[in-house]
């Protein structure tokens, strides 16, 4: 009896010890304030779609999970999905497979045309840098060259929002998760021949452009890719912009 009750109060000890733990806490208050953020990514892809002045518009999302939550949001003429199905099950895509292979599939002409080009490309799939990075290099050669490439999940509020195993809910992040896409996104702040910008908002929508100017390339030193290098440098890093001033580059270019 006794053995049992020193267990429990054992397990309650560590349960206060966790929810009394500095990280959790502070994990807590920036995971509500990124919630509390506004707008979400798809105002954001509308906005840069609209931009184009187009009557025909051609977009394109890697990684779409329920399309309820963006996908079906996005205004443009012409929409292609594709998810391998990992996180739901039904799964309701064009193409129903990773993004190495569809991209893949398109230059062997397997499917849709190999001079394809999209306006915009939201990338929202494996958020682990090296594939990031794929995604990335493989968009650049299949957007308009007045196009953007749009990625989710690049300004992670703590180091847990930006661990590698996405399922390890006992992180003081809980169950959020931006994984490492702020490392592919960094790695790109870093081209001079390419312009990018992190609107502060949604866990921070990069977007990455070929030909408007959406600030300078990040000069910031950090070849480890450490997360505390991000966080001392968050704003350089990333070129984090409010979204008001970024609609405002958008609109004066
Ligand atoms: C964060 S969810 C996408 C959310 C959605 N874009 C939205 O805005 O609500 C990530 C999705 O990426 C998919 N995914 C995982 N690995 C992928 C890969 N290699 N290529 C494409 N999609 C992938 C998962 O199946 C999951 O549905």
């Amino acid at each position: 009896m006794l053995k049992k009750y020193k267990e429990i109060k054992n397990r309650y000890n560590i349960g206060c010890r966790f929810l009394n733990d500095a990280y959790n806490i502070e994990s807590n208050i920036k995971s509500q304030e990124e919630i509390n953020k506004n707008p979400f990514r798809s105002e954001i892809i509308n906005f840069l779609l609209d931009s184009l002045d187009k009557s025909d518009t051609n977009y394109l999302e890697i990684g779409v999970r329920n399309p309820e939550d963006n996908f079906n949001k996005i205004i443009s003429t012409k929409k292609v999905s594709v998810d391998p199905g990992i996180e739901f099950k039904t799964n309701p895509v064009d193409y129903k497979m990773t993004s190495d292979d569809f991209f893949n599939q398109i230059k062997n002409g397997k499917i849709l045309r190999r001079d394809i080009k999209f306006d915009v490309i939201f990338i929202d799939g494996l958020h682990l840098a090296d594939q990031v990075e794929r995604d990335i290099n493989n968009s650049l050669d299949y957007i308009q060259d007045y196009g953007f490439i749009v990625l989710h999940d690049c300004n992670p509020p703590t180091e847990f929002h930006s661990r590698e195993s996405f399922s390890y809910y006992m992180s003081p992040a809980k169950y959020y998760w931006n994984g490492t896409t702020w490392k592919a996104f960094f790695k790109f702040r870093q081209n001079r021949e390419l312009y990018s910008c992190c609107i502060n908002s949604d866990w921070g929508v990069g977007v990455i452009s070929k030909n408007i100017d959406l600030g300078k390339p990040t000069t910031i030193l950090n070849p480890f890719y450490e997360y505390h290098v991000l966080d001392k440098n968050r704003n350089d890093s990333l070129n984090l912009i409010d979204y008001e001033v970024f609609k405002c580059k958008i609109r004066k270019d």
